[in-house]
């Protein structure tokens, strides 16, 4: 199927925005509220300042629900954690093209293991960077925020980004999905699919809120 703006986004909410002393029952939470995909921050302290979730808590979840998992590695050396990943149950992978393993191993890497793979790029990483790849994957994630923490807002120079991307992979037999993550609101994420985006990451937007089947609707409705 070509790459198309008009398509319905899938929304992924972003499991490092949950409540963590009830990890499980949010996990429950957004799929009954309509969740597409889950989205799961991977860290190590040393990619970013920071660290998220690990493959324990993802494997702990995994039996809960069919919904695939999303699972975004901030890490410096992807190769040492895609086993353990597989493992957890992953259904995609989605490494940074500023991490230090050589980008093409990882995805050979993956796809050895049947996964969807994707790469992720942080602000000031120019989009040019990530064009060569475009036909050897299955997602790009234009980052909206400095990785490594939610709660941040949306940076705008993130549509252009986004439709530069379109652009490139539109006439595509198979097209990559367009990720976006970091910030994403139900103001911000139909202007995103409007440029092209077909997933939308959102963590405190649909987390910290009491009706997160209300928001993930909003972010569905782009007309
Ligand atoms: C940031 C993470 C995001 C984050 C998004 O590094 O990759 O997935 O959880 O959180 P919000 O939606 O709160 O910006
Ligand atoms: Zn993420």
């Amino acid at each position: 199927m070509k790459h198309n703006k008009s398509v319905t986004p899938k929304i992924a909410p972003s499991l490092l925005a949950a409540d963590f002393s009830r990890f499980g029952e949010e996990v429950d939470r957004v799929v009954a509220a309509g969740a597409d995909l889950l989205h799961f921050d991977v860290m190590d302290g040393d990619f970013v300042p920071n660290f998220g979730l690990s493959p324990l808590m993802i494997d702990a979840v995994r039996s809960k629900t069919e919904v695939p998992f999303d699972v975004h590695i901030m890490v410096t050396h992807p190769l040492r954690y895609i086993d353990a990943l597989v493992d957890a149950g992953s259904d995609m992978i989605t490494f940074h093209i500023e991490s230090d393993d050589e980008p093409y191993a990882i995805i050979s890497v993956i796809k050895a293991h049947n996964l969807k793979v994707g790469i992720a790029f942080s602000p000031k990483t120019s989009c040019d960077e990530i064009i060569p790849f475009l036909s050897d994957i299955d997602l790009v994630l234009p980052m909206s925020v400095e990785p490594g923490f939610g709660g941040q807002s949306f940076l705008p120079d993130t549509f252009e980004k986004i439709e530069r991307i379109h652009q490139e992979i539109k006439d595509m037999d198979v097209p990559p999905e367009i990720s976006v993550d970091g910030g994403v609101t139900p103001e911000i994420g139909p202007v995103a699919a409007r440029h092209g985006a077909t997933i939308l990451v959102a963590g405190t937007a649909i987390f910290r809120c009491e009706h997160p089947d209300v928001v993930i609707e909003k972010l569905r409705t782009i007309e």
